[in-house]
């Protein structure tokens, strides 16, 4: 069988080694790096470490306004389909690549298969939730993460087609974080960052730290939501570790938002991101998969967010969403951790999503009506 698969920003890189891996066995798999990110450490560093192979294609169309980014990419792709002629196209996630290679392939009639669908905010301002269900509803196979996913969808009428297959964001922890703790014990992950970057990191010791991760449209796009997160910083009792997305660098250098008690770094590859996660006191962030991360590595984590598409993680205040207001950010971040009660992660499936998909995509699973 031959699929095309898009990947171009960063989560989807790491959710594509685990799959790629595993199909290519016995398959035939055309990769489409859309070149939504670009940098070398929002890109390239995913491709060494983990060894994803290197794509087909990469079509280089950088950033830009929605409309430009999403069309240059679904004219760029719609032209490898039309060259390749797969039996699929394979998608991930809810980012502007996932639906510029959806859509291309609906229109040509070739079969969508989604990994991470059904998942939902009910926040149509985020373009996340616009990718997402545009994608969901042009897409024959239907891979969801969660239980409430696969409800999600019923609400919407999509039942044919929708595999509860489990998280492949697990399998990715599962498989990595053995090799991340020998990589970065003792202190080790302190040279791999240059001190020139942040000479501060010396001082962090383990569980005594905040990890934080801040990026999404709605904490980017309002320069006094950001200001604001950084002044909560300053009050908070242990320093916060932040490796910066370009996006909000960006920001941050323009307005001089500064704050002692905040290290920033340069994005880190995945492998030292999870021992970070790992041995952080908690997690502050708004970004999806490092919501989940937390989770699964048993660190404790605030949501700089309304909402989450992730609404297993909240049970026993696990996970907490905080609003961007000074006030509430001190309160879910302080909350008292000593009662914790681990919940389930299970509830992410058995840890082999990729195989469970691998299984459906092959099995017949896109002759699906
Ligand atoms: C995108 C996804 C988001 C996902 C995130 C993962 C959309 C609409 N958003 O957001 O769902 O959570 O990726 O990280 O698809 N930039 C660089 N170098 C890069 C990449 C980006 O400098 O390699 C800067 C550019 O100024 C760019 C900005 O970051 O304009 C935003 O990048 P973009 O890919 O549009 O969105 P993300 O915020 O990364
Ligand atoms: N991540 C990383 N280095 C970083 C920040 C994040 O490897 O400096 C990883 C993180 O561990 C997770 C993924 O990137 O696996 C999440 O990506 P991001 O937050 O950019 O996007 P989202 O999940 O919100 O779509």
């Amino acid at each position: 069988m031959k699929l095309v698969t898009i990947i171009g920003a960063r989560p989807q890189f790491i959710k594509a080694a685990t799959f790629s891996e595993i199909f290519r066995k016995e398959n035939q798999e055309v990769l489409i790096h859309t070149g939504q990110h670009y940098d070398v450490n929002m890109s390239d560093v995913f491709f060494d470490e983990l060894g994803i192979p290197k794509p087909d294609y990469n079509l280089g169309v950088g950033s830009g306004n929605h409309g430009q980014q999403t069309g240059r990419m679904l004219e760029k792709i719609e032209h490898v389909i039309m060259k390749e002629k797969p039996d699929g196209m394979l998608v991930y996630g809810d980012t502007n690549s996932t639906l510029a290679g959806a859509l291309a392939a609906s229109k040509l009639h070739i079969p969508v298969f989604h990994i991470e669908a059904g998942l939902r905010s009910y926040n149509k301002f985020m373009p996340e939730e616009q990718n997402r269900i545009l994608t969901d509803h042009v897409s024959k196979l239907l891979f969801c993460p969660t239980e409430t996913a696969v409800n999600n969808l019923k609400k919407e009428g999509i039942v044919s087609g929708v595999i509860h297959s489990g998280d492949i964001m697990y399998d990715a922890v599962l498989r990595n974080i053995d090799i991340s703790d020998k990589l970065f014990k003792n202190d080790i992950w302190k040279t791999s960052i240059s001190s020139k970057e942040n000479s501060k990191i010396q001082y962090l010791t383990e569980k005594d730290y905040y990890l934080s991760t801040v990026h999404r449209a709605e904490n980017t796009n309002d320069i006094s939501k950001l200001k604001t997160i950084f002044e909560a910083f300053e009050y908070l009792d242990k320093p916060v570790l932040l490796p910066l997305h370009p996006r909000t660098r960006k920001l941050i250098d323009e307005s001089n938002i500064t704050s002692k008690n905040v290290f920033i770094i340069n994005p880190v590859g995945y492998l030292l991101m999870l021992y970070l996660t790992k041995n952080a006191s908690m997690v502050i962030t708004d970004s999806g998969g490092l919501q989940k991360e937390a989770y699964f590595l048993q660190t404790p984590c605030t949501t700089l967010r309304d909402q989450t598409e992730w609404v297993e993680t909240l049970e026993n205040e696990w996970n907490v969403l905080s609003k961007i207001e000074l006030d509430s950010i001190l309160k879910s971040v302080l909350r008292k951790q000593e009662c914790l009660k681990y919940p389930q992660p299970l509830l992410f499936g058995d840890g082999h999503a990729a195989e469970h998909i691998c299984k459906a995509i092959i099995n017949g699973g896109f002759n699906h009506e």
